[in-house]
């Protein structure tokens, strides 16, 4: 949207230009939130946030969800400081909440390969959830490896790196309040 981005938060860095606004991104959650709470009338609800990525977004989402659930996370590393997939995920840290029984919601920023979701999923449904779903804010839409469906996804992404709204690159810039695009 705009070409030279001047934002103090950048520090002389600069991003390409603004993919999503803040205004945008609000309007989205906020359907988003209403699609989630339409989706889900009975039973227990647990919103797992994978980290870091999915902080910002978790956060507003969560508020726009008006029905009981609870919220954990989960820590997964699958990028290093470059700007492709290593293709390898470790799991950092385990929910300790009970997932038995319970419709779980996974929470990711961006779907890109789709490899840190099959892993995790995969590990999820062990623990015989009473449904397991994803809820992605961004999908790159070129995963041809994902083996499950993103039932909730925010917008299709440009094929770009997108940093922002707790999107990174090599940590930085997770706190624009918007999603720019780095190159
Ligand atoms: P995947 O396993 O290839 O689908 O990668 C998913 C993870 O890679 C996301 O959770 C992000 O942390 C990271 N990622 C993928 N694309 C981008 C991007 O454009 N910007 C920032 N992080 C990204
Ligand atoms: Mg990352």
């Amino acid at each position: 949207m705009t070409a030279t981005i001047a934002d103090p938060r950048l520090s002389g860095r600069s991003v390409k230009r603004i993919a999503f606004d803040e205004k945008t991104i609000a309007e989205r959650v906020a359907e988003l939130g209403a699609e989630i709470t339409a989706a889900y009338p009975g039973g227990e609800l647990l919103v797992l946030g994978l980290l870091k990525g999915s902080f910002i977004f978790l956060s507003d989402l969560v508020r726009q969800i008006t029905r009981p659930l609870q919220v954990d996370f989960l820590v997964a590393a699958s990028y290093g400081d470059g700007m492709v997939s290593s293709g390898t995920v470790r799991l950092l840290y385990d929910p300790e909440t009970e997932l038995e029984g319970k419709h779980i919601l996974l929470v990711e920023d961006i779907v890109d390969s789709g490899r840190t979701l099959n892993r995790l999923m995969s590990l999820l449904e062990d623990r015989r959830p009473r449904s397991l779903e994803i809820c992605a804010l961004l999908h790159k839409r070129i995963a041809e490896e994902l083996q499950y469906g993103t039932r909730f996804v925010g917008f299709d992404a440009p094929h770009e790196f997108l940093v922002g709204y707790g999107l990174d690159h090599a940590e930085d810039f997770r706190h624009l309040p918007y999603i720019a695009s780095l190159q």
